[in-house]
This record gives structure tokens, sequence and C-alpha cells, in this order.
């Protein structure tokens, strides 16, 4: 643990004996001091009250539901499966418990506490904020700051840097529950190719595995996986299947009797190894809470490394439970009981809820325990670090069998403290226009509790996307880190090309974009991973005034972007705040517009078929030509685009994007000035990048005026 004393406005309260959840890594010193805090502990919670002014914004509690103001909502952090995003939602699959409160003054709260937590953020009572923790042992961190990207660059700061993917992470993924064999995968990664689509990789759903075990193969479906992953990635496609919680309850299956062998799994009240029901059937749930099973289970996915496989995504680890067999059986013995009756409105409504409540009860978490440091700790005592530590599991398993290779990895279940492990995709969203625009304002929220890694189900997973929905979705997530059309078995097809030839051709362009665009935001991920800093920010933490507040459909990425996405159907372009002069810039086929916009509100026309955005004044944004995936970017030549008033300036990270050498201080950087003079530029370059040969220049004034200039770098 680094030493790190909580001054610098942080200051941490404990309160009983809590659980060591691993979320921060700098040391904590405990206040002595008195707070400010309305604490009143009550039974076995704790109630706090924070009073908010009408001005008042709450920012944060990251893979939440709402507003990216989280005021006039309720929520709640205990990790579930739920794949229906209704709005009267309170809880997803992230317990993200880091939270702003903004006005006159700024103040953020973290509570380190490893189960529920609820939040009435100013819904019943719109002056208060009132909490209620389901225990009395946690510690509370109050971090002072002059504004709310200050507050969470200092918890950035406390809690480690993120996790870093492997460059070719940012490319664009195809996935979907229902690619059944190796032809189907095939196709997928022909068709791609054959209409020039850019494609990194496929992730493969449940269908790879042998009777939905974890770390098998099917023979059936996939025989020789080996050789098939390896002459895919040989060309450039990456193979990223999918690990789940439970383990298959199995005589003769090697990781279900290791499990038992070596007391792995997480046991029931009477000492037997829980049982619950998920995919397979019946399963045992490993207990990632012990280290010896981190380093078991995390040593397992050595079956897949073997064969060439490089990333992976974790599931179901909220842990989500279909049903237990014990209320199984009594719904059953219910129904059983009511057959051939009259029922009443009454007893049809219990015979229908004795199954349709079946998953995911909090009975099912109070029943099975964990082993915390010898100690019986229930999981429902620490349900919110399951999916966290199994993922740090998977974590510490491949850092030592990719002898330190990065990898990709994300997580559907989290709480702060895995973002330093791996990503997480926002869970099973639907194809609906409001979870378009719900994925929009996520983004920051998740930023604030440090999950980089990010992005959601583009084109959306549950029902029937639509060729117009998944354009506009991919006008999104082009910007987002992780970038994955996704989609639910069942649901229509949802490649690019599953739906007319123009939303092919769209779709093409605007996944080119996205490769155009990799220079400049793996860029902006890496700085942001190294300085603390956020990536995706609101507009109101760096413009004032009313509309930037509530503006929220509109986020900044780095410093120099502005997104617009558009996520409404039928529309030829949207209202845009300008809260400042920008630039308005369109990537159209490889090529690209520009035009200054004067501040205010005003209509943009955006078009199905280009990759719109804003750079702000005196800044620029590096890009490149696209390709068919990361390896083959263009190295040498890089191009700029600049909207140069007076003096722009950029720093161009970049690395080897595979190793891990850059925690050593091996980067590049190429550091980029242009200062406008009479009629002409300069530009300063000071480059330590040794691939880079040239850069091309378009250099954009406020009149519009557009220059052209070529450097070649020594
Ligand atoms: C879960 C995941 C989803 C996946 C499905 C089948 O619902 O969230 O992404 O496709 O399980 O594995």
């Amino acid at each position: 643990m680094e030493t790190y004393k909580m001054n610098n406005g942080i200051k941490v309260f404990k309160y009983g004996n809590p659980i060591e959840t691993g979320a921060v890594v700098k040391e904590k010193v405990i206040s002595e001091e008195k707070n400010d805090l309305d604490i009143n502990f009550q039974d076995k919670h704790s109630n706090i009250s924070i009073a908010l002014s009408p001005e008042d914004m709450v920012y944060g509690l990251g893979g939440n539901l709402g507003e990216i103001n989280k005021r006039g909502r309720l929520y709640e952090s205990y990790c579930t499966d739920d794949a229906c995003h209704t709005e009267d939602k309170t809880k997803l699959y992230s317990a993200h418990n880091f939270f702003i409160v903004s006005g006159e003054v700024s103040r953020g709260y973290f509570i380190d506490f490893p189960t529920r937590i609820k939040y009435d953020v100013g819904y019943h009572d719109k002056n208060y904020l009132n909490i209620k923790i389901y225990g009395q042992d946690f510690y509370i961190y109050i971090i002072e700051g002059d504004n709310p990207t200050n507050i969470s660059n200092k918890f950035l700061e406390i809690i480690g840097k993120p996790y870093v993917p492997p460059k070719w992470a940012f490319g664009y993924f195809q996935s979907r529950w229902g690619y059944k064999d190796k032809e189907d995968v095939k196709k997928v990664y022909d068709t791609f190719r054959n209409n020039d689509i850019p494609l990194e990789g496929i992730y493969l759903d449940l269908d790879y595995m042998d009777n939905f075990k974890d770390f098998s193969i099917s023979e059936e479906r996939f025989s020789g996986f080996k050789d098939f992953v390896n002459e895919l990635k040989e060309d450039g496609l990456y193979l990223v299947p999918i690990i789940d919680a439970g383990v298959k309850v199995e005589d003769g299956y090697d990781i279900y009797e290791e499990g038992i062998k070596g007391d792995h799994f997480c046991r029931d009240k009477d000492g037997k190894p829980y049982e619950g029901v998920v995919w397979p059937g019946k399963v045992h749930f490993p207990d990632f809470m012990k280290e010896e099973t981190q380093l078991w289970f995390g040593s397992k996915y050595k079956a897949l490394t073997d064969c060439g496989i490089e990333g992976f995504w974790n599931d179901m680890n909220e842990p989500a439970i279909f049903y237990q067999e014990k209320y199984l059986n009594q719904a059953i013995e219910y129904a059983n009981e009511k057959k051939g009756q009259n029922l009443n409105v009454y007893s049809y409504f219990e015979l229908k809820d004795n199954f349709s409540n079946l998953a995911n009860k909090d009975l099912y978490y109070q029943s099975f325990y964990h082993n915390v440091d010898g100690k019986k700790v229930s999981n429902d005592e620490v349900h919110n670090l399951y999916g966290y530590y199994m993922t740090k599991s998977a974590n510490l398993g491949l850092s030592k069998l990719l002898n330190d290779k990065r990898f990709l990895l994300i997580s559907r279940a989290s709480s702060i403290g895995m973002h330093r492990y791996g990503g997480i995709w926002t869970g099973d969203n639907s194809s609906w226009w409001s979870h378009l625009e719900q994925n929009i304002k996520m983004m920051p929220s998740l930023n604030m509790c440090g999950f980089f890694y990010i992005g959601g189900d583009t084109g959306g997973f549950g029902g029937h996307c639509n060729g117009e929905l998944l354009t506009r979705w991919l006008q999104l997530s082009v910007f987002t880190p992780l970038l994955r059309n996704h989609t639910a078995i069942g649901s229509a097809n949802q490649e690019p090309y599953a739906f007319t030839e123009e939303v092919m051709n769209n779709s093409r362009n605007i996944i080119k974009g996205r490769y155009m665009l990799i220079p400049y935001i793996y860029s902006e991920y890496m700085k942001a991973v190294n300085n603390h800093k956020l990536m995706f920010k609101p507009l109101s933490f760096e413009f004032k005034g009313d509309l930037a507040k509530e503006v929220e459909d509109q986020i900044l990425l780095g410093d120099q972007l502005m997104i617009i996405p558009i996520h409404h159907p039928n529309h030829k372009g949207r209202y845009v705040y300008l809260p400042e002069e920008m630039l308005e810039v369109s990537f159209l086929k490889e090529n690209m517009t520009s035009l200054v916009r004067e501040k205010g509100i005003q209509y943009v026309n955006y078009n199905l078929d280009e990759l719109k955005f804003f750079i702000r004044k005196d800044t620029m944004i590096p890009y490149t030509k696209p390709s068919k995936n990361v390896k083959e970017l263009d190295q040498n030549t890089l191009s700029v685009l600049a909207y140069v008033d007076k003096e722009a300036k950029y720093q161009l990270y970049d690395d080897d994007g595979v190793s891990y050498d850059f925690t050593k201080g091996k980067s590049f950087t190429t550091k980029i000035k242009i200062i406008k003079k009479a009629d002409d530029y300069e530009i300063q370059v000071d480059n330590t990048n040794p691939t880079i040969e040239n850069i091309s220049f378009k250099i954009v004034d406020s009149q519009n005026n557009i220059k052209y200039k070529e450097i070649s770098v020594d």
C-alpha cells in the first residue's frame, strides 16, 4: 500500500469495524476530528441526511439509471441482474458509492461499505439527500475541493489507476448471444471483411462452451478451437469468450471437482457447498473472498489462454441466481394445489409471482457464506464485492498467464476498486432510444467512480434493433473506449450488414471514423488514467450557467471534444447548446468538413452517414487514416485538425499498446503547438514517438479560413 496522507482536503472517518474492501489504495489516516455529518444509527442501519440547497447538483453514483444530476430519484447499491432497465428501477449491476454535492461549495463523499446502501436524492423531499446504509461498520471519505472536477480527480487518485487494456481493445467488436458454432463466427468475420467494415474481434457468448461449463469448449461446435483462434488472430481478429460466475455441479467436470477438493466454493448454513441454479442448472459459486480461490480460479483461464485467447468478459457475477431448488419446488407445489381451481385476482397473481419472483431473492444471498479471514460472512454482508473479486481473480490469473502482456477484461457486476482490474459494460440494456440516451449520461458518472474502459451494448441487448437506432447508437459508441455491438438470443440480427445497404454503408463510415480517431481516444484514455483525470465530463464541469447544468445529452471528451449524439428516431439533426464558440466537425466517408459555430443554442443537421462532434477553440485533435483493425493503423503519418484563434497545444500520448512498459516510463509523446501569426501559423513539434514521420495539419480559424500544412518529423 502506498503511503499517502489523507490531506489534500480528504478526510476519512471510521465507524465501527469495517470490512476492508480494497477500494482505496492510499493509506488511510483516520481523522479524529468531528465531522458535520448528520448520522443517525438505528437498529442495524445508519441513516445520513445531507441538506440540499435548491441549486445543488448531485453527481456520481456510477452505473445507475437516471440523469447526470442524480437529484429527484431513488438509487440502491446492491449488485443485481435485472435485464429490464425501466425508469422505475433503482438498482443495476454495480455499487458505486461515490457522489458529489455541488452548489455554492462542492464536496465529495465515498461510502466504503460492501453491501446495500439506499439513496433518496431529493425524491421524497427535494431538500434532502437521505442515505440508508445497511450496517454500522463503514468508512466515509469526505473530499473537499474547489469544484466537481477537482474533487473527482482527488478521488481518482486515492482509488488507484484504472485498468489499462491493450490498444486493440479500442477497436470495434461484434457480439451476439447465439453465434452457435465456428461457422457462424467465421461467417460474421467474412461478411465484415467482404464489406470492408473494420472489425477487431468477436465476443463469444455461452454458445462456445460445453453445456455452459466454465473453461470448457464445445467439441461439437468449436472443434479445433486453438487453430481457429490462432488463424483468426494471425489475420488480426481477436475472440473474446465469456466466463460465468457459477461452476456447474457435475461429477467428472474438472473445475467442479477441483473446487470441491480445494474447498473453493461458498457454503450454505450447514457447511455444504451452496447450490444455486444458473445457465447449466445447479452451480456452486467460487468464494472469491478467499485469496487461494482467487488464485485458483484465475489460473483456470489457462484453458483458453493456451488456445491464444487474450480477452474475456466475466458475467452473471452479481452473482445472478435463477432460483434455489427449494423455492422452485414451493412454487410448483402451490401451482399443483391451485390446479383446477377458479382463481381470483389475488390467487392468480400469487401463482404467477411465485414463479416470476424466483430469481435473485434477497433470501438467497443471506443463505450462503464466504470465508473472510477465517470468519463466516454471508454473501449479503459483502454482496457488492463478488463481481469485483471475480474480476480481480481473473486479472491476477491473466497477468501471470499472459506474461505481463495486456489483456481485455470486462465484468458485468462491479464496485469501486474493481476499476483497477477490468472494465465494465453497462449490462442488458434494450434496443430503445431511451437507452441510447441513458448510455450517454452514464459515461461521465462511471468515470467519476474510476471506471474508464466502459461502453454499452451498442444497438441494445434486449428487443429488436432497427437500422436507424443502430446507426445513431454507433454515432455515440465510437467515442466510448469499449465499442461492442451485442444482442440477446432471439432478437433480430444486429450486425451493421443485417439491415439495408444504406445502414451498412453508414455504419461502415462511422466505424471507420472510430478507427480514424483511435490516436486521440487512446491518448485521452491513457492521459486520464495516468493523471487521475476524467475522460468524459458533463458540460457543467467546465461551463457555468443553467444550460450547462441542464443539457445532459452532450458530453465532453477530453479537453477538446464535445459529442452530441442523436437519441430520437426520425430526426435529421438536433438542437445543440454551444457554451462557447466551437468548430462543428463532420467525418464523412473519410473526408472531413468543418464549420465555426457561434455560442448559444443552434439547430445542427446530423445525418445518418456522418460522424459529428465539436471541437473547442484553441484546441486540436490528432487522427489517422481508417484501417481494418488497430494493428494496421498507419503509424507514420499523423493528421491533425486544429481550431486556432490564438494558440493551441496538444500532447499526444502513445505507447506500444501491448505491454506494461508504459508503467516504467516507456511511452511516447508528441507535443504540438500551433501559434497564429499575422497570416500564417507557426507550428512547433516536440516528438519522442519513433514511428511518426509526417504530420499533416488542417488548421481552421474563427473566420472558417482553412490552411493545410505538412511537417516531417525527425
Ligand atoms: C447475460 C449477459 C449478456 C449475455 C447473456 C448470455 O444476460 O449480460 O451479455 O449475452 O447473459 O450469456
